[in-house]
């Protein structure tokens, strides 16, 4: 796990601050006092002051360090409002209607982002992840040049023969039910760029499918072949291959038979899955059954740093996510 150490220090030197807006939540409150020992990042807790401290007391955790902020009766909520009826114009929204959804932490939270009070935010410990993703796209959106947000999972295996030591970058596991083969193209193109950024590795892109080069035919290998075509009209120098099975991707001796010519094939580090179900059920497989560990999602493409936990995560996996989120922060103002 030396790249989560180095995760972690980087983060120690940049201080972002972190808006979590779960605050009240108990894995948080214990993740907070974590980060804030270990000096990780800075952090601001969301909710009533007086529930924060309760949950933190029942918790025994100290979180002095934290600044607390009640999205309910913050001096901001006007200029947020004023921001948020101009970015929503083209929708109608009044800046009543703004006000009243600002008393929901999801929202006050990338408002924070959208108006530099804060570098970055995590949720989703409690909250579902449409719910976390929804205001964030709306209010923060995604960066010019990219239409669609996605969620990369970094898979740590015990085997250091796969991928990059041991690391495969697995995408989209989190957002897009079913991609068009341009944002399939546009998620293969935007992970190589997390890849590159947060594993440091040269990424070996296999956009998968049942088949390998044309072993099956059906529309769903189509889409893949398609996808493929267009990562590489939009990334001309990205080593990326499709469509590919699995083992085709990962495996030397499968490789050799299946797709010889391939400069992907048999050493891929990142798998483009052609769908949700595929992407999301093989990251938990390789979780469960392998045993690997699984950081993420990472969400790409988002004009900010906005991360969702899952509803099962661990007090680690807050602190992890909160350190990589901050790696995110410093890599898109640098
Ligand atoms: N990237 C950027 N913007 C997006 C994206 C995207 N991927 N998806 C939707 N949007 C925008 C829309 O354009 C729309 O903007 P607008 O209001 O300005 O017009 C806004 O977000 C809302 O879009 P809807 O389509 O109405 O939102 P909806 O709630 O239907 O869908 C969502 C978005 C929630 C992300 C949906 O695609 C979804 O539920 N995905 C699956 C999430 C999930 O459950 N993942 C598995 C669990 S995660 C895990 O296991 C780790």
């Amino acid at each position: 796990m030396k790249l989560l150490e180095r995760v972690i220090k980087n983060s120690q030197s940049y201080q972002k601050r972190i808006v979590l807006p779960e605050g009240t939540e108990p894995r948080t409150l214990r993740a907070t006092e974590i980060i804030l020992n270990e000096n990780i990042a800075r952090i601001i807790l969301l909710g009533n002051p007086v529930e924060i401290m309760q949950a933190a007391e029942e918790c025994g955790v100290n979180i002095k360090g934290a600044v607390v902020i009640d999205p309910k009766t913050d001096e901001r909520r006007s200029r947020y409002a004023d921001l948020m009826v101009e970015i929503r114009k083209s929708k109608g929204l009044t800046k009543e209607a703004a006000l009243d959804l600002l008393n929901d932490p999801l929202v006050f939270a990338p408002m924070m982002i959208k108006s530099g009070d804060a570098d970055g935010e995590i949720a989703g410990a409690v909250n579902a992840t449409g719910d976390v993703l929804r205001p964030a796209f709306q209010f923060v959106k995604t960066l010019p040049g990219v239409s669609v947000v996605s969620g990369a999972f970094l898979m740590f295996m015990n085997d250091p023969h796969f991928g990059h030591d041991g690391i495969l970058v697995f995408a989209d596991c989190a957002v897009m039910p079913d991609p068009t083969e341009r944002e399939l193209a546009e998620i293969a193109v935007t992970t190589a760029k997390t890849a590159k950024a947060i594993v440091g590795m040269e990424p070996r892109v296999a956009m998968l499918s049942f088949s390998t080069k044309g072993s099956a035919q059906h529309e769903r290998v189509d889409k893949v072949v398609n996808a493929t075509r267009i990562a590489k009209e939009m990334a001309p120098d990205l080593k990326i291959d499709g469509e590919l099975q699995l083992d085709a991707a990962l495996i030397p001796e499968v490789a050799k038979l299946k797709a010889p010519e391939s400069e992907v094939a048999g050493r891929a580090n990142i798998l483009v899955f052609p769908g949700l179900e595929a992407a999301n059920i093989g990251y938990k497989l390789v979780q469960r059954l392998a045993k690997a560990e699984a950081i993420g999602p990472v969400l790409q493409g988002m004009a900010a740093p906005i991360n969702d936990l899952s509803r099962g995560c661990s007090v680690s996996d807050i602190v992890n996510m909160v350190a990589i989120t901050s790696n995110q922060a410093a890599a898109s103002f640098e």
